[in-house]
Order: C-alpha cells, then structure tokens, then sequence
C-alpha cells in the first residue's frame, strides 16, 4: 500500500471535514451533511459519505476525498497535503523529499521563515532590547499570559537581526523575498528586515501556523500606526481571519463569532474571556472570510469601533454576512460618561469583563442598528428621506429567508419610518423581482447513462458481479461507455471490502472519472447498500441489454460490408458475411426468446 492509500485508510473524512465543516449526522448510514465551504449556501446541500470516504456538493458540483477537501480547501499543493494530513493525524510519511515539488519547497520555506521570526520576535521582546515594548504592553494593559498566548513580539530596530537568522538557514534570495519579511536594498546588495523596532503580531492560518504579521508602532510619529506582511503565497488576505485558529471551537460551542475589528481589540475581548472573537487584518471584510465565519458558527456579533470607518464597515459587513444566510446582531458600545468613544479593547479596560460579555449578550439584531443609522442619515420628516431610508434598509430586509419574520420586519419598518405599510411590501414585491431576474444557472454536470450508473453500483455492492459479469465487460461491449476508465479501474481491484474497493477504484481514475464516479454514487439516494441478489439481476440484465445492443450494432456493421462487398465484386465475401448476419440474427432471436421464456 502506498503512502496515500495508507493515510486514506487510516483517517476519517468526516472527522478530517468536520474540522472545518460543522456535519451532521444523517440517518444511520453514515451520511453526514453541512453547509457547502465552497460556495455560498444557506441550507446544506455538501455531503459527506463515510464508508466511501468522500465528499459531494449537490449545489455546486464539487466532490473528492479528503485529500482533495484539503488541498482545495487551504489551497495547498498535493505535498502539502500529505504532510498536512501525516502531522495532524500523526502518520508518518516516508522519505518526505519524494513529495516535494518546486511550489511545496517555496511554502515550506516560508513557513519555517516565519516561524524563525516569530521566534526571534518573541526572544526580542523578552530580551533587553524589548524593554520599551514591554513597558508599552504593560501601559496597555496586555498581561505577561496574553503576550504568550497571542506570541506577541519585537522586531529588532537594527533592521538585520533576522536577515542574519535567514542568512545562517541558507534561504535562496527567492525565498527571501517571497517572505515579505525582509527587503532588498535599493543600492547595492543584501536585504534588510522590513519589519524594524515594532510590537509584532503573529497572523495565522487556520491550522495555527504563522503566516504573517502585523507590526504595530508605539510612538505617535512612527507611520504607519501598522505596518502588515504583504500578500505571500502562504497569506491571502481576503481569506484569513486574525485569531480564528483560536477562536473556532468556542465559536462552535457558543453558536456565535464576534467580529472586531482591530488585532487589540481582539485580545482585548480574548481578555474578557470571549475567545469566539476574530478580526480581518486591515482590509474590509471579504465573502471568503464570511464563509469561513459560517463555517463554525451561525451568528455574527459585530463589534467595529464606533468611528464613521467603523460603521461604515459595519454596513458593509450587515450585507455580507446576511447574503451568507448568517444570524447578525450589531453591538455599538457608544460613548463613556466623559464623552470618548470606546472600541470593545478600551471598553473592556474601563468597565471590565463582565460588563463586556452582558453587552455582548443583550446586543440587538443588525436591523435596529441600521434603522438608527438610516434615521441619522436621512431626513425622516420629508417624503423623499422616508424613500431613501426605505431603499437603504431593504436589502437588509429582502434577505431574512423566513417569511413570516420578513413580513414582520417589514411591518416593523413601516411604523418606524413612519410609512403606510403598502409601501414597504410594494417594494419588497420590486426586490424579489429582481432577485429572480439576477439568479444564476446552477453549473452543468456530467452526465451518466443509467445503464452504467447501475452497473457501478452492482459493481460495488456484490463480489459476483465483480467476478462474473466483469469479465464480460469486453471492450467492444463496453464502447463509448462514459465511465470506461471506473470499469477499467474495477478490473484491478484486489480487495473484497467495500471501502477498500472504493479507495482502490478511486485512485486510479483521473479527475473527471473521479467526479463521474463520486456523481453516480451520490446519486443514489436509497440509503441502505444495495442487495447482493438485487445487485446480480440487475447487473445481468444490464449485460444482456450490451450484448444484444452489440449484436445489433454487428449485424448493421456486417450489411454495410455486404453492400460495399457486392458493389465491388467480391461476391464470395459477400455471401460469406450474409451467412455470418443470419448467424447472428439467429442467435439473437434465440437469446431473445430464451430471456421470454425465463422471464
Ligand atoms: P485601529 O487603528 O483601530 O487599531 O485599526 P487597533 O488594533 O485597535 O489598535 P490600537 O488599539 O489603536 O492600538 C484597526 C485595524 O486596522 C488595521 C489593523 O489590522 C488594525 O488592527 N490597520 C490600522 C492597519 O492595517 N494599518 C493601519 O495603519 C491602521
Ligand atoms: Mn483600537
């Protein structure tokens, strides 16, 4: 067995999805469904099929088994993978160095770059030249434990202490400058590090590994306030969420995440002992970020600073989150007694933790925020200022998919602005006429002929078919069959388990095939395995219907050669195949009759 083959076996798709999809189980056939984290989609049409080991989505076509989910799903390269899967799983690969291709050798270089760093940071910050940072963490308010679980850190002001780290690995200058860690000098040669006497925030991927950072300054005259990696081909920015590797399992076990929006206030609310907190590093929140959110939790407290950005994002963020189906609640922490402002790190610090999470609980949904907002921004006392309030809240109203609470909602709307209810709903009536008109075409699938679909499956669920009809499947029978390559994989299998067949069969097909092969058995939605018996007459029949479809097929090629036989002369081959056409029609008709009889 190979090294694939054996990682496959020896771990679960659904507990290796289940870190990134919440799945439940359906029915006892270990079938489990969740939300699709490749397309946007409010109810789950993403399917996990255990004892096959695969996944399907039956709203935007993607299938595969777990190496594929997290090659797709991290964007890593089949290498990658393995290694992914061999630590986290704890299944050692063999001589890793034959897995390794130009693209992995790059990410794995960066990924140790960043990890030097981010250790030579944290030494920094600890060592002598990290007195004034630590004096600024202290003055913030950030305990010696927050430093440790956040592996906050310095950077060296001399602007060579890591480019010397780097320097001892032997890192090529390619590597070097992918890492955004270090800069080429513009004369002569050599680099120097980018980052210089900054607090320095680790940012990490999803499964904890540092991918970046966030450099922040500690004197007001030291600009940018921050100064962030740039995008690597490990840190995609639209994609990653500042703290999410810690925060996913208490957004799942608290059904919440709460969006923030700095990496202080992160820890500030982290602090508070709300750990479901996460922020998006100094961009606007992205629809790949918000999937992610959705992909450990159904409800978003969204916590921005309560600035004209702040609630110009949060605006923005409403939409987002409820385009993805998601349940939002907007928490705005308004002002303290003497006037300042107060994003959730502040608030934390002047009024404690228990104060923060009674906010945090009793925060309201998105839709009296807005509301709020649409009062401040348009004049509510002329007719135009209504229409304008109006067209400013629908989008956020057209989008509650229940329909009872959207109704309500648009009651509530009216009264609050002051409108004749007629009003609103005439409007709703426009909204989901366009929304209609603006739907997209679900993406085209491959087609399978029910013949082969049907064979596939008694193919998999009985060892006869797989014995005795297999050999059958002559080549000539089986032309033009869409699924060739699966029956072609079929004939080397070895094992008699079902799971193993499947793994077997599936690693010998290509892409398409494998999708082929994922469609036709996901199509079948009668739960239980299919009978053995059931299997076999199934098949047989099936082969029957191909060998008398190849028959005919014979008897028409064998008169076309007749006729050409007989223009040209020859007709001694011409007799010859018409003695061979009667043959065959005759043993046809004797098939077929024998079929009736038994029938
Ligand atoms: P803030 O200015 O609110 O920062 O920007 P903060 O994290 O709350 O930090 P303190 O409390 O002022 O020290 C919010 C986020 O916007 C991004 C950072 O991700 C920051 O955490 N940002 C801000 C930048 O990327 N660059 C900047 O120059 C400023
Ligand atoms: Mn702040």
């Amino acid at each position: 067995m190979d090294f694939v083959e054996q990682l496959k076996s020896s771990i679960d798709i659904v507990k290796v999805i289940g870190e990134y999809v919440r799945l439940e189980r359906k029915g006892a056939t270990g079938r489990y469904s969740g939300l699709c984290p490749f397309h946007q989609e409010k109810t789950p049409s993403f399917s996990v099929n255990q004892q096959r080991q695969f996944y399907k989505c039956f709203g935007c076509g993607v299938s595969g088994d777990m190496l594929k989910f997290v090659m797709e799903h991290d964007g890593l390269t089949f290498p990658e993978t393995l290694r992914f899967l061999s630590d986290r799983y704890g299944i050692p690969m063999p001589q890793r160095a034959e897995f390794s291709d130009a693209e992995s050798r790059m990410r794995a270089a960066l990924y140790e770059m960043h990890e030097i760093a981010a250790d030579s940071f944290r030494d920094n910050l600890r060592g002598p030249i990290g007195a004034e940072a630590r004096a600024y963490l202290e003055r913030r308010g950030i305990s010696q434990e927050l430093i440790d679980v956040f592996g906050l850190g310095f950077a060296d002001p001399s602007g060579q202490a890591l480019m010397r780290r780097f320097t001892e690995r032997r890192f090529s200058n390619e590597q070097l400058e992918a890492s955004g860690l270090v800069r080429r000098r513009n004369e002569g040669n050599g680099h120097f590090d980018a980052f210089r006497g900054r607090l320095m925030f680790p940012i990490h991927n999803e499964t904890g590994k540092v991918i970046g950072f966030g450099g922040r300054s500690m004197r007001e005259e030291d600009q940018p306030k921050y100064l962030n990696s740039p995008e690597t081909p490990i840190y995609k920015k639209t994609t990653v969420l500042y703290n999410l590797h810690r925060a996913r399992d208490g957004m799942r076990k608290n059904q919440r995440a709460v969006l923030v929006e700095g990496y202080m206030d992160v820890i500030g609310v982290y602090a508070a002992g709300v750990k479901e907190v996460v922020a998006s590093c100094g961009t606007a929140l992205t629809n790949q970020q918000v999937r992610t959110l959705h992909r450990h939790a159904d409800s978003v407290i969204i916590n921005f600073d309560p600035d004209k950005a702040g609630e110009n994002a949060a605006e923005r963020a409403i939409q987002l989150l409820l385009d993805e189906g998601m349940h939002v609640k907007v928490l705005s922490l308004g002002s303290a007694a003497d006037g300042a402002k107060l994003d959730p790190d502040e608030f934390v610090k002047r009024f404690g933790a228990d104060a923060y999470r009674a906010k945090l609980d009793s925060a309201s949904g998105y839709f009296h925020w807005l509301a709020d907002r649409a009062r401040t921004k348009f004049d509510m006392r002329s007719a135009e200022g209504k229409v304008d309030a109006l067209k400013f809240l629908l989008p956020a109203v057209k989008n509650i998919p229940d329909k009872l609470e959207r109704a309500a909602v648009a009651n509530d709307l009216a009264s609050y602005l002051g409108v004749d209810p007629s009003m609103v709903l005439d409007q709703f009536k426009r909204a989901a006429t366009d929304r209609k008109t603006t739907s997209p075409a679900p993406p085209p699938r491959p087609e399978l002929p029910t013949m082969e679909r049907v064979l596939l499956h008694s193919l998999f669920s009985s060892a006869r078919v797989r014995q005795q009809i297999l050999p059958q499947l002559t080549p000539e029978l089986v032309q033009g069959f869409v699924s060739h390559e699966i029956l072609d994989a079929f004939r080397h299998v070895e094992s008699d388990d079902p799971a193993r067949i499947f793994t077997e069969v599936e690693g010998r097909l290509s892409e398409s095939s494998r999708t082929l092969l994922h469609e036709a058995l996901a199509a079948d939605h009668t739960e239980e395995e299919q009978e053995e018996e059931f299997s076999w007459t199934q098949a047989v029949a099936c082969l029957e219907r191909l060998q008398a479809d190849f028959r005919k097929r014979s008897v028409a090629d064998l008169k076309a050669q007749v006729k050409v036989a007989e223009r040209e002369g020859r007709f001694g081959e011409a007799l010859a195949l018409m003695a061979e056409v009667k043959q065959l029609e005759e043993l046809d008709r004797a098939e077929r009759d024998q079929r009736r009889r038994a029938s």
